[in-house]
């Protein structure tokens, strides 16, 4: 792993992952492409003369094929990452994420890329009650984006199936951690509320706060891609990503305001459109293959990211 690009490398879990390869002793360049429609280069500051960073657009292939020339594992995180904007606007999201995706699979075969490793989503296993999710139970997307991510997985398996292209599909739960934007209307609950609660101020919970998800620190999420690039095992493949726990929104924000020893009882608002109910991974697959051990908790992760929060305001 001499050669490493990072598409998507100025967003929130693009930049955790440049910072994780850059102490890799085997690492000797890391790229970013990114066109910082929701990335930062704020997030890459103080690594950005470690990283060549290349404002460039997954939509567009001579970019990327230009780019990948003698590059050995490419890390896909760019998308434009949320349910909500999915529904609002199909085809630009169809264009970022799946024909983006493709362009990334056609140029790293052309030129030889060794392996791509690809941030898919558990929005596709959609809203079936069975818990918790194993990859091998049948997808059942609820919008655009959930498709939009399973598409691109399906490729994956075809570009290692067809042309030999060493690829790996991640998907990811609920990550969370620094540098999730939380002014974004997109962003991570986790964040949101983490932002509320620094500023003195209680979340607007969507629906009733029983929805559970499987939360996982983004440092989890920068291993698990770490592993899934050097896995024998591993190509063409599919794994979770999560912690294998489950905890809902409610007992987040009681969490948080314990935490912050604060008491600010949240309001609730209408449910949001296409949003799953429950939420959990089943890890096994991950740990067999990878040895993958999601090694930071929920309140350790929550912990750092209010930490994170308070520094950067
Ligand atoms: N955050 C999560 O909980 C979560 C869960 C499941 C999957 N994912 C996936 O992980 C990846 C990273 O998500 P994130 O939370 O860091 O989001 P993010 O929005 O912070 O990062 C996405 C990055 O991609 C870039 N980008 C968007 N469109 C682009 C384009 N056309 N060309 C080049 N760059 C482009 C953005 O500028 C941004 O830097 C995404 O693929 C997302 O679908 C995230």
């Amino acid at each position: 792993m001499r050669n490493v690009l990072v598409t998507g490398g100025a967003g929130f879990i693009g930049s955790a992952l440049v910072r994780g390869l850059l102490e890799q002793p085997d690492v000797r360049r890391v790229m970013v492409v990114d066109d910082f429609s929701t990335g930062h280069e704020d997030n890459l500051r103080e690594v950005a003369d470690r990283v060549e960073i290349h404002r460039g657009d997954i939509r567009n292939y001579a970019t990327l094929e230009r780019l990948f020339d003698g590059v050995h594992v490419v890390f896909h995180e760019a998308a434009i990452a949320s349910v909500p904007k999915s529904i609002e606007d199909p085809r630009l999201c169809h264009e970022v994420n799946v024909d983006g995706t493709f362009n990334v699979l056609q140029a790293a075969v052309d030129q030889k890329v060794r392996r791509v490793v690809f941030a898919a989503s558990a929005a596709a296993y959609g809203n079936a009650p069975e818990l918790p999710k194993r990859e091998d139970m049948l997808p059942d997307p609820r919008s655009p984006y959930a498709v939009h991510k399973l598409a691109g997985e399906m490729y994956l398996r075809t570009f290692w199936e067809s042309y030999g292209l060493e690829t790996v599909a991640l998907r990811y739960f609920n990550v969370f951690g620094p540098r999730q934007d939380p002014k974004s209307p997109y962003s991570g609950v986790l964040s949101i509320f983490a932002d509320r609660l620094l500023a003195g101020k209680a979340p607007t919970i969507h629906g009733d706060g029983e929805q559970s998800r499987d939360f996982i620190f983004v440092e989890n999420i920068v291993q698990a891609n770490l592993l899934a690039a050097r896995s024998e095992k591993a190509p063409g493949r599919l794994y979770n990503c999560g912690c294998g726990g489950r905890v809902t929104l409610n007992q987040v924000w009681d969490a948080m305001q314990r935490v912050a020893g604060v008491n600010l009882p949240a309001s609730h608002g209408p449910d949001r459109p296409g949003d799953v109910r429950h939420s959990q991974a089943d890890i096994s697959l991950a740990r067999r293959d990878l040895g993958f051990e999601p090694s930071i908790g929920f309140e350790q992760g929550m912990q750092r990211t209010l930490d994170w929060l308070r520094a950067s305001k």
